[in-house]
């Protein structure tokens, strides 16, 4: 956690978009597997952990935006839990690190509600995404379930939104620790990659790594060879001479802030030349779009450049044609770029995804285009300084897709099916960073992991 004023700065904050009603900010509950008490690994809620920052269930958070105060809702272990789980903090002792002196057991939450429903209070919460949370708010609220999640309010999402998407200096050392660990975790897939060894052996090994530094990962890991399958959780084939493996993974913090950085590697150590010139396409849009990063440019802008960039070196390449201008308006790039260039990360590596992303990632002036591939694109707003965002672009060779355009016979003019034949077994490559937006322009976090042909190749060798 961080200091206590911290979290009450941030409530304050808050206090500036609401002036009305009460917050009402569930913790999540634990989540079983396969029985109630065999648990996947507990996450908090990442609102709750940016307003309250207590990284337990069984709690509720509650901000009154008329009477200025915050409340803590959640009780004291009892002498059984605390003899299978140990002495955990007392709950008043909770409420001092969340900055937090009104301190009630959980069963006063309906009172309270309550109270507050029948003075003809709103109570603001925020779309809930697990099932137990929904029914809680519903049972709290007196709404049917049907209606919790479109009963969230707009006020507090827009609150929450402008507050979380500019990261103080505390967040941006944490994310850059999140980073360092991601650094950890892509030299050791470069050290250890080679042919004959499983996929899952080096996942496991690099997540891991994550679990190593207090926490997790920031998402499940995607690492393949397969790697034209843009999420590839499967980690079970043998690694073979001459393919590429992508791995996009990255961790969290014991704080729960997100690294998200990805890197394409040759199996056996030595790009081809034919990897290499796909290879180089992909690193001049990375490199290319993070040097366009500085407040008040809009990231649609710059996904198009990179969409121009990758048009165009797949021109050179014979596997495009035509005009790279008309091929990128028409939408024929995203065959091989199918999606967007990066979104906001932060205590989730989509950031605030669960609170809508045309809210998070657009505005009034920038909506979000329905073209195919650019729709991806969970970022296109204004950049603003503060933001910590991904840069990931790609190119991938999709047999379904590429199979399904020209049988269709889309974008001739810009496509040449022949050639791209010959690249079907190729699979895919992205290269992804996380880049704080300064006042200035941008910052890239973290310690420097191998990227060029070169470094990637050096860092192999060792
Ligand atoms: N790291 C996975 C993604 O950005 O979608
Ligand atoms: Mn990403």
């Amino acid at each position: 956690m961080f200091k206590a004023e911290v979290y009450s700065t941030r409530r304050n904050k808050l206090r500036k978009h609401l002036s009305s009603g009460v917050a009402l900010f569930p913790a999540n509950n634990e989540s079983p597997v396969n029985y109630p008490d065999n648990t996947f690994h507990y996450r908090q809620d990442s609102s709750f952990l940016y307003f309250f920052g207590i990284d337990q269930p069984g709690l509720a958070g509650i901000i009154d935006f008329e009477s200025g105060e915050d409340y803590l809702f959640g009780d004291d272990l009892s002498l059984d839990e605390i003899i299978w789980m140990g002495h955990l903090p007392s709950m008043k002792l909770l409420g001092e690190k969340a900055g937090i002196s009104q301190v009630l057991p959980y069963i006063k939450l309906s009172a309270y509600l309550e109270d507050a429903l029948q003075k003809g209070r709103v109570i603001h919460y925020l779309p809930p995404y697990r099932d137990d949370t929904l029914l809680e708010i519903a049972r709290l609220t007196n709404l049917p379930w049907e209606k919790v999640k479109p009963g969230a309010s707009l006020a507090l999402i827009k609150g929450v939104i402008a507050l979380r998407s500019i990261k103080e200096p505390v967040e941006v050392e944490d994310i850059t620790r999140a980073v360092d660990t991601s650094y950890e975790m892509h030299t050791t897939v470069m050290k250890m990659a080679g042919p004959g060894t499983y996929e899952r052996e080096i996942a496991g090994c690099i997540e891991g790594i994550a679990l190593s530094h207090g926490a997790m990962t920031a998402f499940p890991i995607i690492l393949s060879m397969d790697g034209q399958t843009l999420h590839n959780h499967y980690h079970g084939n043998i690694l073979e001479q001459g393919r590429l493996i992508v791995t996009d993974a990255g961790a969290e913090t014991v704080n729960h802030y997100a690294g998200d950085i990805t890197r394409t590697v040759p199996v056996d150590g030595k790009f081809s030349q034919k990897q290499k010139e796909i290879y180089e396409i992909v690193l001049e849009a990375e490199v290319s779009s993070i040097d366009k990063i500085r407040p008040g440019t809009p990231y649609r802008d710059i996904h198009r450049d990179a969409a121009r960039i990758i048009a165009l070196g797949l021109k050179d390449l014979g596997l495009m044609k035509g005009d790279v201008e008309e091929a990128v308006n028409a939408g024929a790039h995203a065959m091989f770029f199918p999606h967007g260039l990066g979104h906001m990360m932060g205590l989730d590596v989509h950031d605030m995804e669960g609170l809508g992303e045309n809210l998070v990632g657009y505005s009034e002036e920038i909506q979000r285009s329905d073209q195919f591939g650019t729709a991806y694109l969970r970022l296109g707003k204004k950049l603003e300084s503060g933001y910590v965002i991904t840069v990931e672009p790609g190119i991938y060779f999709i047999p379904a897709l590429i199979d399904r355009w020209r049988s269709e016979g889309k974008f001739t003019a810009y496509i040449d099916y022949e050639k791209v034949e010959s690249y079907k077994d190729f699979g895919g490559i992205r290269i992804e960073d996380d880049i704080l937006v300064t006042d200035l322009g941008s910052r890239v976090l973290g310690k420097s992991i191998p990227k060029t042909v070169k470094e990637v190749e050096d860092m192999m060798r060792s």
